[in-house]
Formats: structure tokens, C-alpha cells, sequence
């Protein structure tokens, strides 16, 4: 038996994921733009990983418990994936065959810094899984909230105040370091994707500097979009 299966419909709506280092601001990033779409008249789907599906949110227990730990790095990289896998299939892709906007709070290029960044792991394990999971959901723009690391572990601290640290949040300051590295690493090399922005400072002006690169770079997407569901509503 296979799980739920997308349709062939092709895909009209737009793909934008958030990633960076703990603490930028992800999800209070995410939830203004999609406020800003909406009164645009767009439709906004979001969404986050490790989860987004029932089914993915009965691994990501198993994944931010600690809980796979020891099992080994590959062993949670297949689990993320197997997160992602459902996810895919049975929220994204359909939500952008509707024609919507979906904003997902961390997506592939966090498996590429999280599980990436430990020494010795294999990248072409990596490579493959990344390859059987997103090859028909690539983002269009990947917003990189980026900080600088002790700002990152400052935020992460004040948090931990009201709750526990998660798995990766306990992570020594190499790793943190490393995982930034990875996401600006990215953003080189796929400065079509991807966007790096700078998550310090007054929370207005980093959700106008998100504004802006989505306008730009979606802009054409997004217009039709709005259209599309002004037509359907008249
Ligand atoms: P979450 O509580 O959603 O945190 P955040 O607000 O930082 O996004 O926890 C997600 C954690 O899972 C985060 O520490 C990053 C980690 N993670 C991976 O290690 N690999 C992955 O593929 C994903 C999606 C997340």
C-alpha cells in the first residue's frame, strides 16, 4: 500500500521557506509576511518542519525528544526525511496546486546544516535523501534569517527560561557556528533561491527587508496569485 498520493496538477501557487540559525525570528517573521500577503488578497498557507502533517508530527516527538539520538546521526537524518516525505505529499504540493503562497518554517537546507554540519557524516547519503524527498517541492526563495552566533545562543537562553531546550538546541557553539556557516554557504552558491537577511534589529524593518525581497523576486507570481482569487471570488 502507498501513503496519500499528490495529483498531477501542475503547481500555481509559490514556495517560500525560512531557514537560518535558532532564535532569527522565523516563526514571528512568518506569520507578519503572511499577514501582509493576505491583505494583498493572496492565498497563504503556512506550515513548519520537523512536522506540518500528522504524520510528521508524530516523528518530530521522536526526533526533538532526543529520543533517536542514539541512533545516530543517519539514523535522524532519515527520520527528518521520512517527516518531510508526508509532508510534501499531503500539504505542500497540494496547497501550490490550489494556488497558494506556502511559507514553510524550515525545509531542506536544514537537514544541509543541521545533519550536515556533524563531522563524519556522509554527504552523498545526504544528497540522495534530499533527492527522493524534495525533487518536486524546490523552494522558489529560501529566506535565510541570518545572526551572528552568540546572538543566536542569547535568544536561545531566554527562551529556555519559559522551555526546555530541544535536541539541536543543546548543541555545543562549534556546532551552532558550523551550522551557520552551512546556510551562508548555501546562499552562495544558490543566490537565485536564496536570500540571506539580516535577523537583528527592530522587527519592522526586518519584516520590510522580507517584504521586499519577496516582492522581488516573486513579485510576478504573487500578482497573478491575487488576481487569480479576485476573479474566483467576483
Ligand atoms: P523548532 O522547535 O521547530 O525550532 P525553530 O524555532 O528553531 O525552528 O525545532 C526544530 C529543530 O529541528 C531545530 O533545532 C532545527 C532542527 N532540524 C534539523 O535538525 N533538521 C531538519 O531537517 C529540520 C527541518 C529541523
Amino acid at each position: 500500500m502507498t501513503g496519500a498520493q499528490p495529483s498531477d496538477a501542475p503547481r500555481r501557487g509559490c514556495f517560500i521557506t525560512f531557514e537560518g540559525p535558532d532564535g532569527g525570528g522565523k516563526t514571528t517573521q512568518i506569520a507578519r509576511l503572511a499577514a501582509r500577503l493576505e491583505a494583498r488578497g493572496i492565498p497563504v498557507v503556512t506550515t513548519r518542519e520537523p512536522g506540518g502533517s500528522p504524520g510528521a508530527d508524530a516523528i518530530r516527538q521522536i526526533v526533538l525528544s532526543g529520543a533517536a539520538e542514539g541512533l545516530g546521526v543517519e539514523t535522524e537524518a532519515l527520520l527528518f526525511a521520512a517527516a518531510r516525505y508526508d509532508h510534501v505529499r499531503t500539504v505542500i504540493l497540494p496547497a501550490l496546486q490550489k494556488g497558494a503562497v506556502v511559507l514553510c518554517d524550515r525545509f531542506l537546507d536544514s537537514t544541509r546544516a543541521y545533519q550536515g554540519s556533524v563531522p563524519g557524516l556522509d554527504r552523498a547519503f545526504l544528497e540522495e535523501l534530499e533527492a527522493a524527498t524534495t525533487v518536486d517541492a524546490r523552494p522558489d526563495l529560501t529566506i535565510i534569517l541570518d545572526l551572528p552566533t552568540d546572538i543566536s545562543l542569547r535568544r536561545l537562553a531566554e527562551r529556555r527560561k519559559s522551555d526546555a531546550a530541544d535536541r539541536f538546541e543543546k548543541d555545543g557553539i562549534e556546532l551552532h557556528q558550523a551550522r551557520r556557516q552551512t546556510f551562508l554557504d548555501i546562499a552562495a552558491r544558490e543566490p537565485n533561491r536564496c536570500a540571506v537577511i539580516e535577523a537583528t534589529g527592530p522587527l519592522d524593518e526586518v519584516s520590510d527587508r522580507i517584504e521586499r525581497v519577496v516582492i522581488d523576486r516573486c513579485g510576478d507570481v504573487l500578482s497573478r496569485l491575487a488576481r487569480s482569487r479576485a476573479g474566483a471570488t467576483a
